[in-house]
C-alpha cells in the first residue's frame, strides 16, 4: 500500500470496477479499494440472509424459499444487449473468461394496459398484438426503411437525411400513432424520455438498430445476464486485475484524500497512505463533490411463479413507457430466476424501478407490480441519485454516478465513457465485436 499507482479506486460499484478493469489492461497501476467487506457497494447481489438483514433486520428469511446459497439477488440489476458497448468491453478486457453469459428470455413493452412482445423488424411488426392491422403495415414499412437506410446512398433516404431531421419527421412520414412511437422510442431506441423527438433522427436510428442487431445474435431477446447475477462482474474484474498487477482490497476505511496545491496526491486508509495523481470514486466516497439529482424507487420481488402472459419465460424485461401511465419517467421491469442461478428452484426474482415523481414513490409502481401476479415478498428501497459537481480535472478527483432506474447498461457505459475521458484525456476505444450497419464516415 506504501507505494505509488497510476490511479486509486474507490468503492467496487460496477462502474468502478469497469473503469478500474479497463485501466488496468491499459498498462496502468491500480490500487482498488472499498470500505465494505463485500463487492459491489451499491450494486452488490445478496444472499437471502444478507438480503433480509438489509430490509427486514432481525427477521428470518422462510424456510420455503430454499438454500441461501442458491441465492443471489441484484440490489440494482441490469441487462447488456448483446451487441452493445458493455459487451465490447467485457470482451475488450477479456474478463469474459471469468463469467457465463445466458440470453434473457423476453424483451416486452407495455401497450394500452397489458404487455406484449416488442418487434425488432418488419415480420414481427405484421404479427405484433401490439398495433391494429393498417398500423402493423406502417411500421413493417418503418422498419423496412431502418432496415434498408445506408448514409451513403440518397436512393434509400426517401427524403429523409437521418443527419438532420428530427425524429418527430420521421414518424411523421410514415404516420405511425403515439403510442407505436412510445415503444419504438422507450422500448428499442431505450430513450428516458421524450426529448429525442425534436433531436436529429440519426441517434435513435442507431439504437434501434443496436437492438436489432442484439437481437439477430440469440434471437429471443437483445439482452444477455451473467449466470450468479451480477455481482460476478465485480469479482471478475478483481481477478482480471490481479494478472496485471492491480490490487484489490476490501473492508479498507478511508480516513482521507490528501491533496497538495489542490491537486490530489495521495489516499490514506488505517495510517497509510498510498500516493496516486488520480482518484476515481463512487458518490458515497465524496459527498462534497455531488449533488442530488432525484430518487429512483425499486422494488425487489419474489414471486413462485412465472410473470403472467410472458409463455413461461425465465426472464425478461418490461419497459413502461411514461405516456402509457401517464408519467414522465419510464418503469422498468428486470425479472431473472433459477435459470440464472440467482434464486432457488421455481422462484423469480423480479425488480421493479423508476425515477420518484410524488410523495408515494411506492404507489407508482403500481402498475408494474399489478402485472407480476402474487407476491411472496416485497423489498422497497428508496436511494437518492447522486451526480458529480465538477468534471474533476482540476484535482484529478473523477467521481462517478448513481445508477438511474433503467434496467439496462446503457447509460452506465455512458458514465464509463465520459470518466475514462476525463481521467485519460482520449475517448476509449474498444472493438466493435459485432458487425454494425456502416455508415460511411459519418460515425462520431
Ligand atoms: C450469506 O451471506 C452471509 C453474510 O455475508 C455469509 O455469512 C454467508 O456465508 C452467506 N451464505 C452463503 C451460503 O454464501
Ligand atoms: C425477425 O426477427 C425474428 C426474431 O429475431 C427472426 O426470427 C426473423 O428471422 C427476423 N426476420 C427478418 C426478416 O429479419
Ligand atoms: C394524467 O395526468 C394529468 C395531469 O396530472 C391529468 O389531468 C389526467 O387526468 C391524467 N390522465 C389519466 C388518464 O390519468
Ligand atoms: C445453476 O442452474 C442450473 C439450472 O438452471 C442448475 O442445473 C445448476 O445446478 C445450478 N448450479 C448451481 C451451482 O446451483
Ligand atoms: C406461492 O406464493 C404464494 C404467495 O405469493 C403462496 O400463497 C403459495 O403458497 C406459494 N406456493 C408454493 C407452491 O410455494
Amino acid at each position: 500500500m506504501d507505494e505509488e499507482y497510476d490511479v486509486i479506486v474507490l468503492g467496487t460499484g460496477l462502474t468502478e470496477c469497469i473503469l478500474s478493469g479497463l485501466l488496468s489492461v491499459e498498462g496502468k497501476k491500480v490500487l482498488h479499494m472499498d470500505r465494505n467487506d463485500y463487492y459491489g457497494g451499491e450494486s452488490a447481489s445478496l444472499n437471502l440472509t444478507q438480503l433480509y438483514r438489509k430490509f427486514r433486520p432481525g427477521q428470518e428469511p422462510p424456510s420455503t424459499f430454499g438454500r441461501d446459497r442458491d441465492w443471489n439477488v441484484d440490489l440494482i440489476p441490469k441487462f447488456a444487449m448483446a451487441s452493445g458497448e458493455f459487451t465490447n468491453i467485457l470482451y475488450h478486457t477479456d474478463v469474459t473468461r471469468y463469467l457465463e453469459f445466458r440470453q434473457i428470455a423476453g424483451s416486452y413493452v407495455y401497450r394500452d394496459a397489458r404487455i406484449s412482445k416488442v418487434p425488432s423488424n418488419n415480420t414481427e411488426a405484421v404479427s405484433s398484438p401490439l398495433m391494429g392491422i393498417f398500423e402493423k403495415r406502417r411500421a413493417k414499412k418503418f422498419f423496412e426503411f431502418i432496415q434498408a437506410y445506408d448514409f451513403t446512398n440518397p436512393a434509400t433516404h426517401q427524403g429523409l437525411d437521418l443527419n438532420t431531421v428530427p425524429m418527430t419527421e420521421v414518424y411523421k412520414k410514415f404516420g405511425l400513432e403515439t403510442g407505436t412511437q412510445d415503444f419504438l422510442g422507450h422500448a428499442l431506441a431505450l430513450h428516458l424520455d421524450d426529448a429525442y423527438l425534436t433531436q436529429p433522427a440519426k441517434e435513435t436510428y442507431e439504437r434501434i438498430c443496436l437492438y436489432m442487431n442484439s437481437m439477430a445474435r440469440y434471437g429471443k431477446s437483445p439482452y444477455i445476464y451473467p449466470l450468479y447475477g451480477l455481482g460476478e462482474l465485480p469479482q471478475g474484474f478483481a481477478r482480471l486485475s490481479a494478472i496485471y498487477g492491480g490490487t484489490y482490497m476490501l473492508s479498507k476505511k478511508i480516513d482521507e484524500v490528501v491533496y497538495e496545491n489542490g491537486k490530489v496526491v495521495g489516499v490514506k486508509s488505517e495510517g497509510e497512505t498510498a500516493k496516486t495523481k488520480a482518484v476515481i470514486g463512487d458518490p458515497t466516497y465524496f459527498s462534497d463533490k455531488v449533488k442530488k439529482a432525484g430518487q429512483v424507487v425499486r422494488a425487489i420481488c419474489i414471486l413462485n411463479h412465472s410473470i403472467p402472459n410472458t409463455a413461461d419465460a425465465d426472464s425478461l424485461q418490461i419497459v413502461i413507457p411514461q405516456n402509457q401511465v401517464n408519467r414522465s419517467h419510464d418503469i422498468y421491469v428486470a425479472a431473472v430466476s433459477y435459470a440464472h442461478n440467482v434464486s432457488a428452484k421455481d422462484y423469480w426474482v423480479a425488480i421493479v424501478s423508476t425515477l420518484v415523481e410524488t410523495a408515494k414513490p411506492e404507489e407508482e409502481l403500481q402498475p408494474a407490480l399489478a402485472l407480476l401476479g402474487p407476491i411472496a415478498e416485497k423489498f422497497v428501497d428508496i436511494t437518492d441519485l447522486y451526480e458529480p459537481t465538477t468534471d474533476g480535472k482540476a484535482e484529478g478527483v473523477f467521481v462517478t454516478k448513481s445508477y438511474d432506474a433503467t434496467s439496462h447498461f446503457e447509460t452506465v457505459c455512458q458514465d464509463v465513457k465520459d470518466v475514462y475521458k476525463r481521467v485519460t484525456g482520449n475517448e476509449l476505444k474498444v472493438e466493435n465485436m459485432v458487425k454494425k450497419q456502416e455508415e460511411g464516415g459519418a460515425a462520431e
